[in-house]
């Protein structure tokens, strides 16, 4: 889909469609009032005869409106005009394109970048809009051995503003949406991707690859590399697969060369069997999605290079997978990690955190600012927060409101939920410095305390995206999330 901003009349554009709104209780908004002045007063008429009440999302698709240049107009609920918000806003924009999606309407204008939104600007409008219009017509049909009708779909979709001096806002909105869309579709083709052909060599190629195309610094380390760090928490999980697991390095450059930089560290388990603890058979496919974390490092890198976001960024991606094998681990095992902490793998299916505590250990080298690890860690934060909000743990409660306000404005929201000491004795081993679970009350908590102990050294913060980073059932696919949270983080550390 290609974009462009402008400002202009509705009746005036010459195109397959317009997309104009209307709020509830049948009231126009200024496009729409614009079109039923010229055709007459056309658009009240039907809008009186009860075809539609504006209901949020709700549509319908006109033909050959008199006095109307465009072919088709397609009118989108809005909802009550003061309770628009940004929800609202972003349920109409979905419902338009979806509805835009199905027709042969290649050339289309949209005005609903003109309505008013609760506390937010053009540029949010207009950002929100790409990147919510990219996320309608997301398919992943590479396997697919048919093509798709490509004359269907929405070929350029001109954003229309209210007036010339917007045009400019518009203009950055538009480039911001269009660098956090592209972001978030790589982490959605890597999350949707065949657990076969996602390897922890695939994700180390991709990661190579967007260096080259994107400016960035890349460095993987192989099997003996992460065998000279001392990684044997790590390590203990990827020992049961023949793929060899590596280590993904990341780094963004271009805050000032003293600035510490922000790390973020994303789970890749490119498929999690449950090792010997293995899982029940339902739904284990989904478990394809266990790379997602890494995925949403390498989707923000991406986001972050094509806004030129002036920052030092460094990714750190342990990635393997976790199989049943002769050579697996086992429960009872005791792994040394990095930081020379002895675990006793009470659980092998707990293989998340054994990865990413000696990711964390690694971190340490870069002195960070910050920390930031993303995984799809535990059953129990799906339990605890459902697929709507991203668990969010931190050892600094300055850091969890960053987020959590970048979660609010990015419309990709997090819940902080407690990392109290209460919940460390949990984790005792009779055996080892720590067992890798805490037992099923509070399990998503328990996690959470265990990578705390390897995250004293800096400021940190946890994000469980098992509930957010795909979609099951028959809509079973990667959502993208949480890119567009942790790009709007960074943006707002820019100059800290
Ligand atoms: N990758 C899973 C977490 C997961 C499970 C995410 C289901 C989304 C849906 C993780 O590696 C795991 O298996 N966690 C276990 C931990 C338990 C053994 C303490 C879990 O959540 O059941
Ligand atoms: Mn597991
Ligand atoms: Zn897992």
């Amino acid at each position: 889909m290609e974009f462009s901003i402008k400002s202009g009349n509705p009746e005036k554009q010459r195109k397959d469609c317009v997309v104009v709104g209307v709020y509830e209780a049948r009231k126009l908004s200024e496009a729409a009032a614009s079109l039923d002045r010229v055709s007459d007063g056309y658009l009240s008429t039907i809008l009186r005869g009860g075809d539609i009440d504006g209901k949020v999302g709700s549509i319908l698709l006109l033909h050959g409106v008199p006095g109307v240049a465009a072919e088709r107009v397609l009118l989108v609920g809005l909802g009550k005009e003061r309770e628009l918000n940004e929800r609202s806003y972003r349920q109409a924009v979905r419902a338009s394109i979806k509805a835009l999606a199905g027709l042969s309407s290649g050339d289309v204008a949209t005005f609903i970048a003109e309505v008013v939104v609760q506390k937010q600007d053009v540029s949010w409008r207009v950002s929100q809009l790409v990147e919510v219009a990219v996320d309608s017509v997301y398919r992943f049909d590479r396997f697919k051995s048919k093509p798709a009708d490509s004359k269907k779909g929405i070929a350029k979709l001109q954003v229309h503003v209210s007036q010339r001096a917007d045009v400019a806002a518009g203009e950055v909105g538009l480039k911001q949406g269009q660098a956090l869309a592209s972001g978030v579709s790589f982490t959605k083709d890597l999350g949707n991707l065949a657990p076969n052909y996602c390897t922890p060599t695939y994700l180390a190629e991709q990661a190579k690859a967007l260096g080259k195309s994107h400016g960035l610094q890349v460095e993987v380390l192989e099997q003996g590399d992460i065998e000279k760090l001392g990684m044997g928490s790590f390590l203990g999980v990827a020992q049961g697969s023949v793929q060899p697991p590596k280590l993904i390095v990341l780094h963004h450059k271009k805050g000032k060369k003293n600035q510490k930089p922000v790390v973020l560290v994303g789970k890749g388990i490119t498929f999690d069997t449950g090792g010997i603890s293995l899982k029940p058979g339902a739904d284990m496919d989904e478990m394809k999605y266990d790379m997602c974390g890494a995925a949403s490092v390498l989707g923000t890198f991406k986001a972050i290079a094509e806004l030129g976001l002036p920052l030092n960024v460094v990714g750190i991606i342990p990635t393997c997978e976790n199989m049943p094998d002769a050579n697996a681990m086992r429960p009872g095992d005791i792994l040394t990690s990095m930081s020379g902490q002895t675990i006793e793998v009470l659980n092998t299916d707990a293989e998340g955190r054994l990865i990413l505590c000696d990711a964390l250990t690694y971190a340490e080298r870069f002195e960070p600012q910050a920390v930031v690890d993303i995984a799809t860690l535990t059953g129990a934060c799906v339990i605890a927060l459902g697929h709507h909000a991203s668990g969010l743990f931190s050892n600094k409660d300055s850091l969890a409101q960053e987020l959590l306000q970048a979660g609010t404005a990015a419309q990709d929201r997090a819940w902080h939920m407690p990392l109290w000491d209460d919940y460390q004795g949990q984790l005792d081993s009779n055996f080892a410095d720590m067992g890798n679970i805490g037992g099923r009350a509070g399990g998503s908590i328990t996690a959470a305390c265990f990578l705390s102990r390897f995250a004293k050294k800096y400021d940190w913060a946890h994000l469980d995206i098992a509930g957010t980073a795909w979609k099951s059932g028959k809509e079973k696919g990667a959502t993208g999330r949480p890119v567009p949270l942790l790009t709007e983080f960074l943006k707002q550390r820019v100059g800290k």
